[in-house]
């Protein structure tokens, strides 16, 4: 198992399964919070209901944190193997690369990424709440200019970081056909656009409050 994490191929499978895991995550995470649209009532009793969950929800965030740190320390190895091997950047970012420009700036996007997952679970999970619960401190922080321009800036980063992400993902897979990865990249695009617009529309809807 070891032998097979630490060799090329396994390190980046596995940056490629616990990214499309993220990327799942990623989704149902959107879908939760755009229940923030239907107002302060609707929103808190989602997050009661999955406060309710109990140790489903702390299996689930263990093992989110554990695809976090997989996904991480792959992505550190992988990164730092090409810099040595090729001083000109990362592996995906060959000139004949579509999108050669987000490809080249995945370990930057990436960092980027990390600082926000930080801040952000400070501002929602860590934070105490005021009396209109989890709904009120979104509010709070989404509804100043710095919170809500904060957060567009990260939103496009991520999109950024998705827009090349997916289709890589199955590419590292093995899974590399003339005929599917034009699709494959393509739903990779609007997933990345879906994201950021999805996530951007919620801190729109707060900031023009
Ligand atoms: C407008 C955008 C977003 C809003 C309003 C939002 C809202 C929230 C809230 C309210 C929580 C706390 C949940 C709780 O304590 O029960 C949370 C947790 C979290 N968010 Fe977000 N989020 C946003 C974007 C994102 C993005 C883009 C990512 C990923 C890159 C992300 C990753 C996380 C993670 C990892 C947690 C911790 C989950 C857990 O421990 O259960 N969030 N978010």
């Amino acid at each position: 198992m070891w032998k097979y994490y630490t060799s090329c191929i396994g390190c980046k499978q596995t940056m490629a399964i616990t990214g499309q895991l993220l990327c799942a995550f990623v989704v149902v995470h959107l879908a939760g919070n755009l229940s923030l649209f239907a107002g302060a009532k609707a929103f808190n009793h989602y997050a009661e209901f999955l406060e309710g969950l109990g140790a489903t929800i702390y299996f689930a965030e263990a093992g989110l944190v554990a695809l976090c740190l997989l996904h991480l320390l792959s992505a550190l190895k992988l990164t730092l193997e090409n810099w040595h091997a090729k001083p000109t950047g990362y592996h995906g970012g060959s000139m004949n690369t579509p999108n050669h420009w987000a490809s080249s700036t995945m370990p930057y996007t990436g960092t980027l990424i990390i600082i926000f997952i930080i801040m952000h679970l400070l501002d929602f999970k860590f934070a105490a709440r005021p009396n209109d619960g989890l709904y009120g401190l979104v509010k709070g922080e989404l509804s100043t200019l710095p919170g809500a321009a904060t957060y567009l800036f990260f939103m496009i980063v991520l999109g950024i970081h998705l827009f090349h992400a997916f289709q890589s993902a199955f590419l590292s897979l093995g899974l590399d056909h003339p005929k599917y990865t034009p699709w494959i990249r393509r739903v990779g695009y609007v997933y990345a656009v879906s994201m950021v617009l999805g996530f951007s529309a919620i801190t729109l809807f707060f900031g023009c409050q």
